[in-house]
């Protein structure tokens, strides 16, 4: 592999981004208060999640002291995250306010851990590991914007070993359907993809695709069969708005993969709908089936995307992000405005 070029040789980039690290449920079923801590990892950075005087924090996950991991320590009544190892205390901004051992020697200024921008949407912690920018946002979901909505499913996030980068370009990839999903998602007649428009607006890499109507007759019930809408916060983030065929109302299918490191990510879902009395399992366990099919293809994928892979022209969304993430990730290297005219100039292809 060690002749193959990169797309982007430098991923520091990714740190400017917003990125799902754990949903509020399972922060709250980690200890009986419901304040954590719990331990990610998010860019090969290992993570302390908590929620200190009501408000989420994220921190290096390393006690300042003899390295021990805080995720393995107590969210305290003081709202201070103790130490497993000595017992430091810290606080929200990730200072020791409390060495136990010498409770009234000044705290050294180094006794400290890196605390980052943490924020809740959508019943789900994001965390941004540079925010020296604040230019991002996090990533745009329809689930709770749209009164037609009448239930909103907060999936089990779940782990690949792929990148985050091979999740996406699996999710919004229509020549794989014939193939990975034959009967599930897609009738093997199509397997020839439109060619689409695609924009870049806002941030976000647009899109829309009408799969054949004849497909009804073949596709299981609980395939989401209708006109798809995509609305993509970059750079890992799917919002599919779906108009259904065999209704005519909405469904929405969200993902956002999180990057663990090179070769893992971490997908969460959420999935609204217009039913008063489907049970939640119907939806996910169907999305559990489509899991199933991709992740042994797509974990045989290296984790980085190579500019000496070959493509199609029905690979245009590919390609497009593909030449989108590369020049982000040109652009942050060059510095804040040019990063930011890479990712807020429109790029309109569509009518
Ligand atoms: Fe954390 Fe000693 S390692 S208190
Ligand atoms: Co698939």
């Amino acid at each position: 592999m060690n002749a193959l070029t990169p797309l982007t040789a430098d991923q520091s980039y990714l740190r400017h981004f917003w990125h799902p690290v754990a949903t509020v449920n399972e922060l709250e079923a980690a200890d009986p208060a419901g304040n954590g801590p719990i331990g990610r990892t998010l860019l090969d950075e290992p993570l302390v999640i908590a929620k200190l005087n009501g408000k989420y924090v994220a921190m290096r996950d390393r006690c300042a002291h003899r390295y021990a991991k805080l995720s393995v320590g107590k969210v305290l009544e003081n709202n201070r995250i103790q130490c497993p190892y000595h017992g430091w205390e810290y606080g929200a901004t990730g200072r020791c306010e409390l060495m136990p051992a010498c409770p009234s020697d000044a705290i050294p200024k180094k006794a400290f851990t890196p605390a980052y921008a943490c924020e809740e949407r959508y019943g789900i912690i994001w965390v941004r590991l540079d925010s020296s920018w604040d230019c991002t946002n996090i990533p745009y979901c329809e689930a709770w914007e749209n009164p037609e909505f009448k239930r909103q499913i907060i999936a089990e996030p779940y782990n690949w070993n792929s990148s985050a980068e091979r999740r996406w370009e699996n999710f919004t990839d229509f020549s794989h359907f014939a193939y990975v999903h034959p009967g599930t998602l897609y009738d093997p007649a199509y397997s020839e993809p439109a060619i689409v428009p695609v924009d870049r607006v806002g941030g976000e890499l647009r899109f829309f695709m009408e799969p054949g109507r004849d497909m009804l007759d073949t596709l299981p019930d609980d395939s989401p069969l209708g006109s798809w809408n995509y609305r993509n916060s970059m750079p890992f983030s799917v919002n599919l708005s779906i108009r259904l065929y065999k209704n005519d109302k909405p469904f929405l299918l969200w993902t956002t993969s999180s990057p663990v490191s090179e070769n893992s990510c971490r997908n969460f879902m959420i999935i609204a709908h217009t039913e008063d009395d489907l049970p939640d399992s119907q939806p996910l366990n169907f999305q559990k089936l489509v899991l199933a099919e991709d992740q042994p293809v797509i974990e045989t994928q290296p984790g980085p995307i190579y500019l000496d892979e070959v493509s199609l022209p029905t690979d245009k969304i590919s390609n497009q992000y593909r030449k989108w993430l590369r020049e982000l990730s040109t652009a942050a290297a060059k510095g804040e405005e040019a990063f930011k005219a890479a990712l807020f100039t429109d790029v309109t292809e569509s009518k």
